[in-house]
């Protein structure tokens, strides 16, 4: 019976593995999610599982070490899957404090006390790895239409959030160097699907688009993303953490690049393939909800993942296409709007207002 201390369990991907490992492992597995609950985290993504005997919530602070420490003796911890940070661009452009604190401190100090607790006189208790959840951010940008991140692209990272995730990085590659600590690093691509916060693109625009409201396009809308559904990355974090060599960094990606403008089109049409004739909702939802605004400062141009190692070594692929994974997060949306209702009251109105001025 393995267990999993989750960090950051109760935000987007964190809430979707957890759920993916129930449903594989059912009873064979324990989870100890481990959240601070920010603006981002809800716990709500995880009702169907709270009343679980193998899952437990603990809410803590991955900057708090006292309460790390307290875990890691409550809990025989056999894996560390660390997602918790802060993960939106536009926040660290105006705020990147908070980034430096959690992504980079947070970070350090769940490495250190991982260490501290799988130590014995000789190396780490055998069976034990942490996995740090990274991005294809920390590699920079991309021509327009030419080249990859490989795992071997040297790091090259723009915003305040990428630069926070790319010193996470190094300070896991430090421990496994220094210390012959036992990890892995995953850099994945842009993810979408169920529980994403609609700070994010794509629940964004469905949510403005179900509402009538402007679809607000940075720039000329042609930066291009590479789309990952969210439950094929958290099959690659699974296969990872058990099959991997320590010390491995493997590229998450599905070959799914998409300019901006596209994915905005594809969730009009789609949303009004699926509404039925007589909702309401469609009559907001036309083209003409499409507006350009202005560009995030120091916006990349374009990221595309090589996933070639990780196919390879651990014969993962990405399972879901775009075509269907869009329409099952769309008909999620639909099918959650209470979910929407909840998440996009207090703290959001304040933010959407004094970032986007519509
Ligand atoms: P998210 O913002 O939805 O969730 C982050 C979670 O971390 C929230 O539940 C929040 O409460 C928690 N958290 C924040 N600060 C904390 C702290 N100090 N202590 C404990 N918990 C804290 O993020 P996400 O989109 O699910 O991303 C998860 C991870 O995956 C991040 O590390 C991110 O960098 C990485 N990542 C995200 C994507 C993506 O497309 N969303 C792609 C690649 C990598
Ligand atoms: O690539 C992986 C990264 O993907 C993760 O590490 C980050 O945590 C995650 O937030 C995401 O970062 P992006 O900045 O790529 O995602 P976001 O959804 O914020 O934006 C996607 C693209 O859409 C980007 O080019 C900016 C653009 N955009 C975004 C918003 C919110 C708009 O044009 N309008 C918008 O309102």
């Amino acid at each position: 019976m393995k267990t999993y201390l989750v960090t950051g369990g109760a935000g987007f991907i964190g809430s979707n593995f957890i759920l993916y490992l129930m449903e594989k492992y059912g009873d064979s597995v324990e989870v100890v999610n481990v959240d601070s609950l920010t603006y981002a985290g809800n716990l709500k993504n995880l009702e169907s599982v709270e009343k679980r005997s193998n899952y437990h919530f603990e809410k803590a602070d991955v900057c708090n070490r006292s309460e790390l420490e307290e875990l890691f003796s409550k809990y025989d911890v056999d894996y560390v899957v660390h997602f918790a940070a802060e993960s939106h661009v536009d926040r660290s452009i105006r705020d990147p404090e908070i980034f430096a604190r959690t992504n980079v401190l947070g970070t350090m100090n769940l490495l250190d006390v991982s260490k501290k607790f799988w130590s014995t006189e000789d190396g780490f208790l055998p069976g034990k790895k942490y996995l740090q959840v990274s991005t294809d951010e920390v590699y920079g940008s991309l021509s327009e239409e030419e080249g990859y991140f490989y795992e071997t692209t040297p790091l090259d990272p723009h915003s305040p959030y990428s630069a926070s995730k790319a010193s996470a990085d190094f300070f896991v590659k430090a421990y496994m160097d220094t210390y012959g600590f036992p990890a892995n690093i995953t850099r994945c691509s842009n993810n979408y699907g169920p529980y994403q916060f609609p700070e994010k693109l794509i629940p964004l625009m469905i949510h403005n688009a179900l509402n009538g409201h402007k679809l607000p396009v940075y720039g000329d809308g042609k930066n291009v993303r590479d789309w990952l559904y969210v439950e094929d990355h958290a099959k690659a974090i699974d296969l990872v953490l058990r099959e991997a060599r320590t010390g491995e960094i493997y590229n998450v990606g599905g070959h799914n690049e998409k300019k901006n403008i596209e994915i905005v089109t594809i969730i009009i049409d789609t949303l009004l393939s699926v509404l039925p004739e007589d909702d309401n909702r469609r009559k907001h939802i036309s083209y003409d909800l499409i507006t350009y605004v202005e560009d995030r400062k120091g916006h990349d141009r374009r990221y595309a993942i090589a996933p070639d190692k990780i196919k390879k070594d651990l014969s993962w692929y990405p399972e879901t296409d775009f075509a269907t994974g869009i329409r099952k997060t769309i008909v999620w949306y639909l099918d959650h709007e209470e979910w929407m209702k909840q998440v996009t009251s207090g703290e959001y109105r304040n933010y959407y207002e004094t970032m986007y001025h519509l």
